[in-house]
């Protein structure tokens, strides 16, 4: 019988599957739910910059209100100004201490100062690591790449400086070259990285003529740009690699760990297909370890890396000159059906 044993980030777990930050783990009762249907980890939902400031300046408004009524207060009470994100580190609390399994931490801040203070307030709920969400919404065409890169590197520095516990980095994919991105984080001791994250696009109401953002689950398809950047970077980074978008099935995951993951994450499956679909992705690749004969993840890792294939053009430009040059055999064919 195959285990599905695997580390991340120095954790064990009990199999690769990690649920990815998402609203239902908010509530510990969907948390114990997860955890009884398999999965063996929970990235909870991300802290915003946006949270922590808008709160903050809510309760700087109360407060001053407050203030012309008893000046007293601000001394009896110094720290609340911070009181509404306290919230959010309670229920993660509570959360942590509802399930047997590590509970990862995920935050999204925007100033420096703002990353390592709450990295730190975070780490004090008792997580398991912390994931950072990294990613640039461009809108100004004089700031250069490397200044943002920079600013990124520099905030991973500090913040796995300040904690105790694992940091890995949930990245975007619109970098020039993800790989030599990843490089400088692995560098500064990043211990992971989660590929890719998944940032929403404006679409436009054209009755309404407005702009609109609405969520969108992912696809199937959407899982091979991770593949790739998995393959790519297996080998070549100290970190571990965790792949995530659009995994669905135990073929996909599968796929994910032979390309060198170490976990993947999962959502959208979970929201379409209830909480049993992890029990059932496990079973799926259980089977199929047992079919192919690998007795465990650590067998079976990284085997369809660029690393560990032959092919020296594998995951490289030459594949896509291929597949154009037979485009038009392809499309001739998926025309016909
Ligand atoms: C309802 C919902 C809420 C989400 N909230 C967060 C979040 O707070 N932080 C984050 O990093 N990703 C968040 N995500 C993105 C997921 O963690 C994940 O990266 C994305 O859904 C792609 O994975 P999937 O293809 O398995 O869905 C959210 C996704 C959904 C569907």
């Amino acid at each position: 019988m195959a285990t599905m044993k695997t580390t991340y980030m120095g954790i064990g777990l009990k199999n690769p599957i990690i649920i990815g930050a998402n609203n239902l783990v908010t509530d510990p009762k969907n948390a114990k739910a997860l955890e009884d249907a398999g999965a063996a980890a929970i990235v909870y939902k991300s802290l915003f910059e946006e949270q922590i400031q808008l709160e903050s300046y809510e309760m700087d408004m109360q407060m001053e209100a407050y203030n012309e009524r008893n000046a007293e207060m601000t001394k009896l009470f110094p720290d609340l100004d911070h009181a509404g994100p306290r919230e959010f580190l309670m229920n993660l609390k509570k959360v942590k201490q509802s399930v047997s399994i590590p509970v990862i931490g995920s935050l999204n801040c925007v100033n420096r100062d703002t990353w390592v203070a709450w990295a730190k307030e975070m780490e004090q709920t008792g997580i398991d690591a912390l994931e950072l969400n990294f990613y640039h919404v461009p809108y100004d065409f004089n700031l250069e790449e490397g200044v943002i890169i920079e600013e990124q590197v520099a905030i991973a520095k500090d913040v796995v400086k300040a904690l105790k516990i694992p940091v890995s980095v949930k990245l975007s994919p619109f970098y020039t070259n993800p790989l030599n991105y990843i490089h400088r984080l692995d560098a500064v001791g990043v211990k992971a990285f989660v590929m890719f994250n998944s940032l929403f696009q404006p679409d436009i109401d054209t009755e309404n003529l407005r702009l609109v953002y609405k969520y969108k689950f992912s696809h199937p398809e959407d899982n091979r740009l991770p593949l790739r950047y998995t393959g790519l970077a297996y080998g070549n980074v100290t970190a571990d690699i965790c792949t995530s978008r659009g995994i669905f099935t135990g073929n996909d995951v599968a796929k994910m760990l032979l390309a060198g993951a170490n976990t993947v994450q999962m959502v959208s499956a979970v929201y379409k297909g209830g909480f049993s679909v992890i029990t059932q992705v496990l079973e799926d690749l259980e089977t199929w370890m047992n079919k192919m004969n690998f007795k465990s993840v650590d067998d079976l890792r990284g085997k369809m890396s660029k690393k560990n294939i032959k092919s020296p053009f594998a995951y490289r430009r030459a594949q896509y000159i291929d597949i154009l040059l037979r485009s038009d055999d392809v499309l001739k064919e998926h025309a016909l059906h």
